[in-house]
């Protein structure tokens, strides 16, 4: 019997042209040059209903012109999405992506080399492990470190405590954890994919220590008070979890305490530097991580502070056997050992299966802008910061709660209250602090619908605040003002009402 193929859909073929590349291109060009600009919204006015109605519609049974799918993308996509690129977007911690990165992207998606396996990516394997190489140089991990990239800061953790689990209860991969419970010591400031990965990894939430913070940063000797009472109770210490950028603040713990004292105490140190690991490139902001060469583990996240757009982020560890170990998995139609030398197959080491090579655009970034001259751009990220922080403190209807440590500022608006109190926002009555709390969720909200700014909010010392991170190189003096100058107007509002 003759089987009958027949040609390709014509779609396919035209679609990889570049008339059909450049409609996309301009669509990017187009919306990077209208928020470099800073005109326009920052964000949409629109609510969740208003966009699910948008898009509730038949599933599409037919193809349509690929020039009319851009259309609608430039219609209905583009105009109600955050747009980190405009300069006053000071929302989360997401990038104004590198240029050069997003580009990386389609060749990457084009490429499309799995990273799971050499022979499915054979030199998508090798930049990936040269990228951790120059990484943990950068951190003074040694030669016998390695890592992998990940999908965040949050699969990074998880990933280190699991190599650090592997390493406090050898056979609980096979046994599971069974009645003993070790625990895990972390701050009370640390990001909440710590906790999760304690949960995922059944050592069980119960089993975490929590040590609380000094000036936003983990209390050191309450840190040595907690491990002698572990110790006390005879538990077994998985790991300790530094934060170097906490999520609120910005602020670095103190690495080098924490890492000799983890020395000592033969700990697993982990550095959760998923935020601030990009002070490594920083010559002016790299003393925040020393210490940082003390640790067994270390996230990164070059899609925070170094402007990769989504995802890039990297787990580094001291001795990348103890990684490989941490995964004993077996699956020999995929993994073909090492014959003696290095395993390229980057499964061994990593949680996902089929993997994107986001160490590509990392590395076109390292190409294109070279390592000093993305630290200089952290650093910029940081002095924009320091300036909102200067503005702040110069006006009398805002307080500064702590002095930025990196690109991240929390504040609140505190209208006359600081003129009454005369303490700069110390001191208020508990009625004021609740009308202030109730004040500034309110003046978040109405300030971000406005389209002039995105910030975002948080709970400092159990009390609201507004929050900035400055993720955008282009964000100048007098979009800071404009910020200031709307959330005061908004704010003298509400409080007027
Ligand atoms: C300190 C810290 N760790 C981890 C994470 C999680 O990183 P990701 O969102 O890449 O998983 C964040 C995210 O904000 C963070 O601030």
């Amino acid at each position: 019997m003759a089987y009958f193929i027949g040609p390709v859909p014509a779609e396919l073929e035209q679609d990889m042209t570049a008339e059909a590349a450049g409609m996309f291109v301009r669509l990017v060009v187009d919306y990077f040059a209208s928020t470099r600009s800073g005109d326009g919204r920052v964000s949409t006015a629109a609510t969740p209903e208003q966009l699910a109605a948008r898009f509730d519609e038949p599933l599409p049974r037919g193809s349509q012109p690929l020039a009319d799918v851009v259309a609608r993308l430039e219609r209905d996509v583009v105009p109600d999405s955050n747009h980190l690129c405009h300069p006053r977007s000071l929302g989360h911690q997401v990038s104004a992506p590198l240029a050069a990165a997003v580009w990386s992207e389609t060749l990457i998606s084009a490429l499309n080399q799995s990273g799971a396996v050499w022979e499915m990516s054979p030199v998508g394997t090798i930049i990936e492990a040269q990228v951790i190489r120059w990484m943990c140089d950068l951190a003074g991990l040694g030669t016998r470190a390695g890592g992998t990239f990940t999908s965040g800061g949050t699969e990074a953790t998880f990933a280190a405590l699991l190599a650090a689990r592997a390493v406090a209860v050898p056979d609980g991969w096979q046994r599971g954890l069974g009645s003993s419970r070790p625990v895990v010591v972390c701050g009370e400031h640390a990001h909440y994919g710590v906790a999760r990965a304690i949960g995922e990894l059944g050592i069980g939430t119960d089993n975490i220590a929590v040590v609380p913070s000094r000036d936003w940063r983990l209390d050191v000797s309450a840190l040595e008070r907690t491990l002698q009472q572990v110790r006390a109770e005879g538990r077994q210490v998985v790991a300790v979890v530094a934060t170097a950028g906490t999520t609120a603040t910005g602020s670095f713990d103190d690495l080098v305490t924490i890492g000799r004292l983890c020395q000592r105490e033969g700990i697993w140190l982990h550095v959760d530097a998923a935020h601030g690991g990009s002070a490594l490139l920083s010559a002016a902001h790299r003393s925040h991580l020393d210490g940082i060469e003390l640790a067994q583990s270390i996230a990164w996240d070059p899609h925070k502070t170094m402007l990769l757009p989504l995802s890039a982020s990297m787990l580094l560890v001291a001795d990348e056997a103890a990684l490989q170990a941490a995964y004993s998995q077996r699956a020999p139609y995929l993994f073909h050992g090492n014959g003696g030398g290095r395993a390229w197959d980057q499964g061994l080491r990593t949680f996902q299966c089929s993997r994107r090579l986001d160490a590509i655009k990392v590395w076109v970034a390292l190409q294109r802008y070279g390592a000093d001259h993305l630290g200089a751009l952290y650093d910029r990220l940081c002095a924009t910061a320091r300036c909102l922080f200067e503005m702040i403190r110069a006006r009398p209807d805002f307080v500064a709660l702590h002095e930025p440590q990196s690109n991240i500022v929390c504040f609140r608006y505190v209208g006359d209250a600081a003129t009454l109190t005369g303490a700069a926002g110390q001191g208020f009555s508990p009625a004021d602090d609740e009308r202030l709390d109730r004040l500034n969720q309110e003046l978040r909200e109405r300030f971000n619908r406005s389209g002039e700014g995105w910030i975002t909010a948080t709970a400092l010392g159990g009390r609201r605040v507004l929050r900035v991170t400055v993720m955008n190189p282009r964000t100048t003096d007098a979009d800071l003002a404009h910020v200031l100058d709307g959330l005061g107007a908004i704010g003298r509002t509400i409080a007027a009402s």
